[in-house]
């Protein structure tokens, strides 16, 4: 028996067809012979949020939803959380190999080398209103440095692509301590090289008058190991608007960008903010089952439960809870963890929960982390486009250079009107009227 092919009959006309099959897949195109008559226009597959649609091939990150894996280029992301530096994993997710240490110290260099802003970004950012939401501050700060950089047009030459690559990690910290900053009203501190990634965000959220900021190592590192559990996930719904908007060739702030905006809905990266909103309006742990009866009465849902992939258990979400305790040693336990423990507690034990395969994935524990750290919830999305942005710019790199890839652009199943004509006594306009 073969099994690369797969044989197809058309009951329609009787006709055998066969496809050859390669990892798991057969190709969508190979569908158009399969036609009732010359006509035909030929079978497409019909697939709305594409639930079993690749659009790419990745040799990025590994996910085996059922039995909860998730591998940065092969490599374990318990391992990876925690033996390395978040610049270490990005370095590993943009080359496809973990840097030796002269490298790293290169790479460290190199991001370092870009983390001001220009100055004009600064008065860009001066324009919101004092009450934004930072994650839209953030988003449209990004696609303004399209405007700074208009070199970064050039997508096609691989050298420009990772200058630009390098830039835009150097730079989206600096944008998401300066959105903080702007809605608390507190002057803009600017990048500290001295420090490492996260120290360098913090100093740059939290810096008074103090003449050095001093981040708490827990802290910072609990932050890094934040910071590597979101730097990738594969075809999300923000990494596949990253690739459809950049397959048009716009140049990566403006795409980079389109995927933060694509982040920011609630159910994707705007996740970890509703789970806190939703924490609050529990309240305490007594008002629990209560709200469990809601949500399998359809009128809420639980945030932070359920991934579209993971069917088992996030396990991010079990690295995070490790980070948990970490940060909470030293910022004392948060009482929200209690009401989350329980949500978890009931949920896991529910036959609603159980049959739908619902699980917390990262978003469940990682906002009451940050709030424990100091941030507010509004700034919980920012702080997920941070590490994300170098997801989004691995998978763009790799879209560039596979030539398989072009403009993405689905098809539609038709169900409007059919063709149909204006009443014949409609006059016809001409120009004054239209004027
Ligand atoms: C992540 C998410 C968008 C995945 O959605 P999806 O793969 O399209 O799954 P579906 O919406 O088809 O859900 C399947 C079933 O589980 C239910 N369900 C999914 N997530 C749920 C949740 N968080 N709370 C309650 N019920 C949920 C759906 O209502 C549906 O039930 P039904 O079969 O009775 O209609 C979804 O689980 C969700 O909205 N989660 C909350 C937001 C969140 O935490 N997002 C962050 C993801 S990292």
């Amino acid at each position: 028996m073969d099994n690369s092919l797969l044989t197809i009959t058309d009951r329609r006309t009787g006709k055998n067809y066969t496809l050859p099959v390669d990892h798991g897949t057969i190709r969508a195109t190979e569908l158009r012979q399969i036609k009732e008559d010359a006509e035909d226009f030929g079978l497409m597959s019909y697939d709305p949020a594409f639930v079993n649609t690749a659009s790419c091939q990745s040799g990025i990150t590994y996910i085996d939803g059922d039995r909860g894996i998730l591998r940065y280029r092969g490599y374990p992301i318990e391992e990876l959380a925690e033996k390395c530096r978040f610049l270490e994993v990005s370095y590993l997710l943009l080359n496809g190999e973990l840097p030796d240490e002269k490298q790293l110290e290169n790479w460290i260099e190199e991001v370092k080398h870009h983390t001001m802003l220009h100055e004009t970004s600064k008065k860009f950012l001066e324009g919101f209103r004092y009450d934004a939401h930072p994650m839209g501050m953030f988003v449209s700060t990004v696609a303004a440095l399209s405007t700074v950089y208009p070199d970064a047009k050039n997508v096609l030459d691989p050298a420009n692509r990772r200058h630009q690559i390098v830039r835009l990690i150097g730079k989206v910290p600096t944008i998401a301590a300066y959105t903080y900053r702007h809605s608390r009203g507190f002057p803009y501190v600017y990048p500290d090289n001295d420090l490492n990634y996260a120290a360098n965000l913090m100093n740059m959220l939290w810096k008074m008058v103090e003449p050095k900021y001093v981040a708490n190592p827990v802290l910072a590192r609990a932050l890094s190991v934040l910071f590597i559990l979101h730097a990738d996930h594969e075809q999300n719904c923000s990494t596949n608007a990253m690739r459809s908007v950049a397959s048009s060739q716009a140049d990566p702030y403006l795409s980079v960008a389109a995927a933060a905006a694509a982040l920011s809905g609630p159910l994707h990266g705007g996740a970890n903010e509703q789970v806190l909103l939703m924490l609050d309006f529990i309240g305490k742990k007594e008002n629990v089952p209560g709200y469990i009866e809601q949500v399998k009465a359809g009128k809420m849902k639980l945030m932070g439960f359920g991934h579209r992939v993971y069917k088992n258990y996030d396990p991010r979400a079990r690295i995070i809870k490790w980070t948990a305790d970490q940060v909470f040693q030293v910022t004392g336990r948060s009482p929200k963890l209690d009401i989350a423990l329980e949500l978890e507690r009931i949920a896991l034990e529910d036959d609603y929960f159980i049959k739908r395969k619902l699980y917390p994935n990262v978003d469940f524990y990682s906002g009451i982390i940050y709030q424990a750290m100091g941030f507010k919830p509004d700034m919980f999305t920012v702080l997920f486009a941070i590490p994300r942005t170098v997801g989004w710019l691995a998978h763009w790199d790799e879209m560039m250079r596979d030539p398989e890839q072009k403009i993405a652009r689905p098809r539609q199943v038709y169900t409007g009107q059919p063709l149909r004509h204006l009443p014949e006594a409609k006059p016809t306009l001409n120009v004054a009227v239209l004027v």
